[in-house]
């Protein structure tokens, strides 16, 4: 329309900058159009085109994420793709210019389980907005997600429930590796829609059975995309199943690009699956368990609604990073809980994701100067605590 072609030469590159000597946590950077991300990364997640009572301004100066996260599903449904392509994408709509990640709605319509219906053609829908009929395909979804304009955009796939047998969860991945197919098809037809480009990661699946996994992992390593991801985990299986599941594919999946881990987890299931070197998270544990007083912390995890706070005027967090630390006791943040205020929630929200940013950010200093296994450690014993 401008006498613009985009052509899919500007991809996602990534660097392997270190591995650590004792796990196999990596450290990395990976560069786009929107700049770059080093890794280990959490993403913050901005379901609906916001993360829940931040300030674009405040998360980039404070949390200083290189990279957020956004929904397919929910940014489809509301403000729909006619707002968006006039926006011209999710970065200008939201006034945020660093990177975004797209995940395809694979768990969305998943987590709707009464009000979908999954077949081999696609994934028909009702809208939890107000009850509207939706069909996604492999290839509507990217669509969607051309039109979106993330940095970098998901499969569509199927996430299993747990537990799931082994019948259901061998054709279900079988499924997620044929839709895959579809969207590598269908992406060749589309351009990139506004001047800069997209990375595709596909999705491993293949619930807690370890020769699934294997095999979906040496699949999805076969396509050869920039990057790839592991879904299905962290969905009420144990822990261990979830190290196990995730040790398995990470040996599988090419050392040369990044890993992302979906949809997890606590800051102890980050670390120990940066051990197994997984690059990449997120999780609305921060956003979500911030907003019913649950703090995050080096020392271990603060009800901030207890009475022992009540009187307590020292820091919310003396060794946190960002202005709400220190600035506010914890005394004063309870009070706020207890009157049901806003601003309560606000500077748990803007202190949680603060710590995951300084977590992932040290575990890569520690990578870097080769003491991360030692240092995993020290961290996992002391955050298991309820302060
Ligand atoms: N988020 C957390 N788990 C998953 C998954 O298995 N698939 C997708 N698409 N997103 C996820």
């Amino acid at each position: 329309q401008d006498g613009y072609i985009c052509v899919q030469i500007l991809r996602l590159r990534f660097t392997l900058e270190q591995t650590d000597p004792k796990s196999k946590a990596r450290a990395g950077k990976l560069v786009t159009d929107h700049g770059t991300i080093e890794t280990p990364i959490f993403m913050p997640v901005g379901t609906v085109a916001s993360v829940k009572g931040v300030h674009q301004r405040e998360l980039r100066d404070e949390v200083d994420p290189d990279i957020i996260l956004g929904n397919t599903y929910h940014l489809y449904l509301r403000p729909g793709m006619d707002i968006l392509e006039k926006a011209g994408g999710l970065h200008k709509f939201m006034g945020w210019d660093r990177n975004i990640l797209t995940d395809s709605g694979g768990y969305q319509v998943y987590s709707l389980s009464a009000n979908r219906k999954i077949k081999e053609e696609g994934v028909k829908f009702k809208s939890h907005i107000d009850g509207s009929l939706h069909f996604f395909t492999p290839e509507n979804v990217m669509e969607i997600q051309r039109t979106i304009g993330a940095d970098i955009i998901m499969a569509f796939d199927e996430c299993t429930p747990y537990p799931c047998d082994y019948g259901y969860a061998k054709r279900s991945m079988q499924m997620t590796h044929r839709w895959l197919d579809r969207c590598l098809a269908h992406l060749e037809k589309l351009p990139f829609k506004y001047g800069y480009s997209q990375t595709f990661f596909p999705i491993v699946q293949g619930s807690t059975y370890k020769d699934l996994r294997i095999q979906s992992a040496e699949y999805i390593a076969s396509v050869g995309a920039e990057g790839n991801a592991i879904g299905g985990l962290s969905v009420g299986e144990p822990a261990e199943e979830m190290y196990k599941m995730a040790e398995a594919v990470c040996d599988i999946l090419p050392e040369d690009k990044p890993r992302y881990l979906m949809g997890v987890g606590t800051p102890i299931n980050i670390l120990e699956n940066i051990a197994l070197g997984v690059d990449m998270f997120d999780c609305v544990m921060p956003t979500r368990n911030a907003r019913n007083g649950m703090l995050f912390t080096a020392e271990g995890t603060i009800n901030i609604k207890n009475k022992k706070w009540e009187d307590d005027f020292s820091p919310i967090d003396e060794m946190g990073i960002t202005f709400v630390d220190t600035e506010y006791s914890k005394a004063y943040l309870r009070h706020l809980f207890a009157a049901n205020e806003y601003l309560g929630k606000q500077i748990a929200t803007i202190h949680n994701l603060g710590f995951y940013r300084w977590l992932v950010k040290t575990a890569r200093e520690h990578i870097l100067t080769g003491d991360f296994a030692e240092w995993k450690q020290t961290m996992v014993t002391k955050m298991n605590k309820r302060l």
